[in-house]
């Protein structure tokens, strides 16, 4: 359980120094800076200085090889969420929410707001791609800020100084303003960082309606939906569907209420959405 242990950790980290980099503004932006004081900003500076040497566009393309045959395990939904909660074993139920439960919150907060079924359902399954830590990745590799490879990294993108140690750094084919995309070429066309969102895309792609696919696929590109620094590679349509990353983004960083959910009194309602959508089995 070491790894997986560490795996989370490391998440934990990473979730609490993005609440740190972006406060809920109002009342709760106090609460977010009395909870997340010392979100132990080495472990999450060591994060990013692995995560941006490795993530390299060749890095990328491999992964994509790898993972995107779904030939590793067949799920139903809620045995997907299952099946990710046992990455949480080792950690203390009072303290932390499960991910069952930090994706139950999100997909309440978005229902009691009155927002389209399907968003609730986005809301629920959002982060089922961080399954990836149980088929052994490294945390680096799933989870963290996600950017485009390929062309010339944001100094917008957190700790941006450790892309120099990432070899497409000094390579002229990747790093330029475009490096191997044309502008405005839309973001279907660029590669993103290898990580939880894009794996979880290419699983739901066929069955979500778009604005819930841009939602998975780009819930963690703060450098865009945030910082705005990937404009010149975006289309028309990427910023019209961006609306949707932005109104998700509150609900995945601010709803960790101390109030568990009622998974089971809950349990019929999501899976009735996942009937309506999704395939009985999804491939991971
Ligand atoms: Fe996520
Ligand atoms: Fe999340």
């Amino acid at each position: 359980m070491e790894a997986k242990k560490n795996n989370l950790e490391i998440e934990d980290f990473w979730e609490a120094d993005l609440r740190a980099r972006y406060p809920e503004i109002g009342e709760k932006e106090k609460e977010a800076f009395r909870d997340y004081d010392n979100p132990g900003r080495d472990t999450v500076e060591a994060f990013y200085k692995e995560n941006h040497k490795k993530q390299t566009y060749e890095f990328v393309l491999s992964k994509e090889k790898e993972f995107l045959t779904f030939d590793k395990r067949e799920m139903t939904l809620w045995e997907a969420v299952e099946y990710l909660n046992t990455l949480v074993d080792d950690s203390d139920p009072d303290i932390d929410l499960d991910q069952t439960q930090h994706l139950l919150q999100t997909g309440e907060a978005i229902r009691a707001d009155g927002h389209p079924d399907w968003m609730v359902l986005t809301g629920f399954l959002h982060d089922l791609g961080k399954v990836l830590c149980l088929f052994g990745e490294e945390q680096w590799a799933v989870v963290g800020d996600t950017y485009p490879v390929g062309c010339a990294f944001s100094d917008k993108i957190v700790y941006p100084q450790y892309f120099k140690n990432n070899p497409d750094y000094d390579n002229p084919k990747y790093n330029t303003k475009y490096g191997v995309y044309e502008p405005n070429c839309g973001l279907r066309n660029v590669h993103m960082s290898w990580g939880h969102d894009e794996y979880l895309y290419h699983i739901m792609k066929d069955y979500l309606p778009e604005p819930a696919l841009y939602i998975i696929r780009y819930h963690s590109f703060y450098a865009q939906h945030r910082e705005e620094a990937y404009a010149h590679l975006m289309d028309e349509h990427d910023h019209e569907m961006f609306k949707w990353v932005k109104l998700f983004n509150p609900y995945d960083l601010y709803t960790k209420s101390p109030v568990k959910p009622d998974v089971d009194a809950l349990k019929p309602l999501y899976e009735a959405m996942a009937a309506k959508y999704l395939p009985e089995k999804l491939r991971f």
